[in-house]
């Protein structure tokens, strides 16, 4: 018995250190200010996600130039083009670091576009919904999270997630529904667009 009395001792100080952090992570409640890690990375994905959706606008774009929904995307992706100039400005205040996957964000928002637009134009507008509503869902989790400490960066995700909104409404008054296999389309985006916001929240 008595040999174990040093040992215990010494693991006190180890202990104590390790139990302090501890405490300071449980000690976070719902409604407490937000860590600034968790800021950073909002800012990250949501960077991400607004680069990305500039790539999908631009992709629909090169299918669609000519057609008569053509005036329709360039409004969206001027809107867009404007919130993620929003987030740059935020990466280059906060010093986040963006994501590393914008390389592949590059490809695929253009790629998904793209494909979407030359399916037709109301797959186009299906994609537009798929991907607007799961951001209107990922903003409204982080408008929830972010207190008065983060008034300006709540303010400007609210106003955003406005836009989103109606850039659903938009793909919705221009046929969305009756794309072909619209469900499915609609399904299958809806769980990449998740996946990427997982994805770029980490990496
Ligand atoms: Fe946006
Ligand atoms: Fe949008």
């Amino acid at each position: 018995m008595t040999e174990t009395v040093p040992t215990t001792i010494a693991t006190i100080p180890a202990m104590t250190g390790t139990m302090g952090n501890a405490t300071e992570t449980i000690s976070r409640l719902p409604g407490d200010p937000p860590a600034a890690a968790s800021v950073a990375r909002m800012i990250r994905v949501d960077h991400a996600g607004e680069y990305a959706a500039v790539r999908i606008y631009q992709g629909q774009l090169a299918a669609l130039r000519a057609r008569g929904k053509a005036d329709l995307l360039r409004h969206m992706l001027t809107q867009e083009e404007r919130h993620l100039a929003t987030f740059d400005g935020l990466i280059a205040d906060r010093q986040v670091r963006p994501t590393a996957l914008l390389p592949i964000w590059h490809l695929a928002g253009f790629a998904l576009g793209a494909l979407t637009a030359a399916l037709g134009e109301r797959s186009a507008m299906a994609c537009t919904v798929a991907v607007e509503e799961t951001i209107d869902a990922h903003y409204q989790k982080q408008i929830a999270a972010l207190d008065e400490t983060e008034a300006d960066l709540r303010a400007t995700i609210s106003r955003f997630r406005d836009e989103e909104l109606e850039h659903r409404d938009t793909g919705l008054a221009h046929g969305a529904e009756q794309a072909p296999a619209y469900r499915l389309l609609r399904a299958v985006i809806k769980t990449g667009c998740r996946a990427a916001i997982a994805l770029s929240e980490r990496i």
